[in-house]
């Protein structure tokens, strides 16, 4: 799994404690490919828009609750349209993480809406889950 290294940011409008992770640059990713990342205990999903919007997901199907990937190259559809799940095939939209085939069909990954700015990707911390870790 892909381990990038974050940094911290004060950002006035952000949530209650004002932090933001910078999570990537935004040429880290690429438009149709999804990426892994690690932010504290969570694993997410990062997915870049044409529009060079960025979404982040929660690394965690919303059925089983285990990682939908832990590759890469294992994240989206063969014709990279979705994010797959690397087990059951299960398959979600990029732009919202709507789960449209498999098992958990008309679920929804757990979604994070990034701020793109100076062409670097950031995130407010406050909105990361404490989840207990799955492994
Ligand atoms: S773990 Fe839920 S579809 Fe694979």
């Amino acid at each position: 799994m892909i381990c990038w290294p974050i940094s911290r940011r004060h950002w006035a409008d952000a949530g209650k404690d004002g932090q933001m992770l910078k999570l990537c640059r935004l040429d880290d990713l690429v438009v149709g490919k999804a990426r892994l990342l690690n932010a504290g205990h969570n694993h997410l999903i990062l997915v870049r828009s044409q529009a060079n919007a960025v979404q982040a997901y929660l690394n965690r199907c919303p059925h089983l609750k285990i990682p939908l990937a832990l590759q890469d190259s294992q994240l989206m559809s063969p014709d990279g349209s979705a994010i797959q799940c690397a087990t059951h095939g299960a398959l979600f939209v990029p732009e919202s993480g709507f789960c449209i085939s498999g098992p958990c069909k008309g679920e929804q990954l757990w979604s994070f809406t990034c701020l793109v700015e100076n062409a670097s990707v950031y995130l407010d911390e406050t909105e990361l889950p404490n989840l207990p870790t799955e492994n």
